[in-house]
């Protein structure tokens, strides 16, 4: 029997700046690539990746350790590409599924655990917000019961 078996090696935690401008490279290089959602990247918004990571790594900063200040808003970004194509549940799943692959591959710890779980929050709240707001426009409620009432009173009060 060997009883030098080496212990399983630890991958380190997401530590700052450093490790998530690596992590967000990877996970957005996948993306791009990936056949689902890269077109939304590549061929909707016309993405440059390199105006993008920065950007996407200060939410993430600011999201993890608040040392850095993002005041952008994730919802707008999504809206007006959900406007060209919508952006389907599917779309969000295989989202999650890549940034929780990344995640995993490069760390783990207490904020691997947070930006994964992170991660999924935003993007559950993103496809809510996106498949409600289309509800009124579409007169199919979203993932949520709304009442024909509901919507009739919506729109006589835009009227
Ligand atoms: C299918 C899922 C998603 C797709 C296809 C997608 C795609 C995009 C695209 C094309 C942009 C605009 C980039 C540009 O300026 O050209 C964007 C912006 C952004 N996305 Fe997503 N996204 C998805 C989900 C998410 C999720 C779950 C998060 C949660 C962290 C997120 C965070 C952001 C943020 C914070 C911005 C704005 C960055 C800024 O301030 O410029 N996205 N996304």
């Amino acid at each position: 029997m060997n009883q030098h078996r080496a212990a399983p090696r630890r991958r380190a935690d997401i530590a700052g700046r450093e490790d998530l401008a690596l992590l967000l490279r990877r996970f957005y290089t996948a993306a791009f690539a990936d056949p689902r959602i890269g077109p939304f990247f590549t061929q909707i918004a016309g993405t440059d990746l390199d105006v993008h990571l920065p950007r996407i790594t200060d939410f993430w900063e600011h999201a993890l350790f608040r040392t850095a200040d993002y005041r952008g808003s994730a919802l707008a970004p999504h809206a007006a590409l959900h406007s060209v194509r919508p952006m389907a549940a599917e779309d969000f799943g295989r989202w999650v599924q890549l940034w929780r692959a990344t995640v995993d591959g490069l760390h783990e710890g207490p904020f691997a655990e947070r930006a994964k779980a992170q991660g999924e929050r935003v993007a559950l709240t993103l496809h809510r917000r996106l498949a409600r707001a289309e509800a009124p426009l579409t007169g199919r409620p979203g993932p949520g019961f709304v009442p024909l009432a509901a919507l009739e009173l919506r729109s006589a009060s835009v009227l």
